[in-house]
């Protein structure tokens, strides 16, 4: 589903009306079935209005996207200027990324400002919104960082039923939601044949993108999910580090196969999501300056990325978290890097703030352009515990904004999935 800015109507003249955002003011169509008056406040896709909002509901979400404070530029060092303008037009390098990545003070807040400058240009005030259903907690690997490990026997573990995913789905396509991502532990419980058939079904009843994201099930696996409909791939690479990638999986999950499934994956068409996870133990800024280096050189389409988040019954539990600082840098600099990238705002990220929101809102205002909610029956939601405190999660003020019902907004989505796979 997508977001826009709201806007207030200053004039109308027939089919036609003129709308002013705090972004800009133009002349736009006004869709058959909505009916209009000055000072009415609509929400708009590209050149038509789709949607009538009440006055005191726009200015929540303006609050949420407003920009970003203006800070003084006269400070900023020669160097970061000169990076900065050469991000414009020029690749950057590993030297120039890992610069950006150690920015601080005003120069870390006009590296967000110029990220969402970039955003607003190359992509307008589109925020898209997926959704998440988590269907299997059980799973083999032992990450040292994940709460389903297999070895954490305090882990409550559960599996819906292809009908019960199916509902679920079923649920959030009626709610509007029309990019689904159906994730899970490796769980080999579910078979490509259960698989195939849950996706054919779903395909059969609606009109949604399905993405996985079941860990390593192999080419064939995955060739056939493909065939049977599944769209994209939420696959994280974690880390380009070979030597950090060993630390993270002591056991069970080899550094090649992780890699050779993320080209796989695109040479099946798969649209794909993925990233590093930000702050691992004993990660250095240069590492995720290669990890952005990487997603850029094989043309990641979705970047999916997120702060490492201790959670008990893992190796790492007493570790440190990986923070909101470098979270918002890395997703500036790669806004700043590949400008038309679809760049969410992760659950992990919200973890780290007394509320979502006001982590949606610093993301979305430094680069990120989509929103990613946990959509998995109540049920169960609490036993998903990769990292503590996702469970909470804040989507009613989103949803109605979302320009839910609208065919607009998935053939939208059609396009852009379609350009890049
Ligand atoms: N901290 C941060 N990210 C985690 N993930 C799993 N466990 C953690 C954690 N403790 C990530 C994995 C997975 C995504 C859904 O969440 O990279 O791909």
């Amino acid at each position: 589903m997508c977001l826009t800015i709201p806007a207030e109507v200053i004039k109308i003249q027939g089919n036609k009306a003129t709308i002013k955002s705090d972004r800009e003011i133009k002349e736009i169509n006004i869709a058959f079935d909505v009916n209009l008056k000055v000072n009415d406040w609509v929400l708009y896709i590209s050149d038509i209005i789709v949607k009538k909002i009440p006055a005191d509901e726009a200015r929540e979400i303006i609050d949420l996207l407003k920009t970003r404070p203006q800070v003084s530029r006269e400070n900023l060092s020669q160097e970061f200027q000169d990076i900065i303008k050469k991000s414009k037009t020029k690749e950057l390098s590993l030297a120039d990324i890992v610069y950006l990545l150690n920015a601080s003070g005003a120069e870390k807040e006009v590296l967000s400002q110029e990220a969402d400058f970039t955003r607003r240009a190359t992509l307008k005030e589109f925020i898209c919104i997926h959704g998440v259903i988590e269907f299997s907690s059980y799973c083999r690997c032992d990450c040292s960082y994940c709460g389903l490990n297999a070895s954490n026997a305090a882990a409550r573990r559960y599996r819906f039923t292809p009908a019960e995913i199916i509902a679920n789905v079923l649920q959030a396509v009626n709610a509007g939601y029309k990019l689904l991502v159906l994730q899970s532990g490796e769980d080999a419980y579910y078979t490509d044949e259960m698989l195939e058939k849950i996706i054919k079904e779903i395909k059969r009843q609606a009109q949604v993108f399905i993405f996985l994201s079941v860990g390593e099930r192999g080419y064939d696996s995955y060739k056939r999910l493909k065939e049977a409909g599944a769209s994209g791939a939420l696959f994280r690479f974690e880390t380009t580090n070979e030597n950090l990638f060993k630390k993270i999986h002591a056991t069970g999950k080899d550094f090649k196969n992780r890699f050779e499934h993320l080209k796989f994956l695109k040479e099946l068409g798969y649209y794909v999501a993925s990233g590093p996870i930000i702050g691992l133990p004993g990660q250095t800024v240069q590492d995720l300056a290669a990890d952005l280096l990487f997603i850029k050189q094989n043309k990641i389409p979705m970047i999916s990325m997120g702060p490492f988040i201790p959670c008990p019954g893992t190796k790492f539990e007493n570790e440190k978290n990986g923070t909101v600082e470098l979270t918002l840098k890395m997703i500036a600099v790669a806004r700043l890097m590949m400008p038309t990238s679809r760049i969410p705002c992760t659950t992990a990220f919200e973890t780290l703030f007394d509320s979502p929101n006001e982590a949606r809102s610093v993301a979305l205002t430094g680069g990120a352009n989509a929103l990613m909610f946990i959509l998995t029956d109540k049920k169960y939601r609490a036993d998903y515990k990769i990292y503590p405190g996702r469970e909470i999660v804040l989507n009613e003020l989103w949803e109605k904004f979302g320009l839910w019902r609208n065919d607009e907004s998935f053939r939208m989505l059609s396009e852009r999935i379609n350009e890049r796979t």
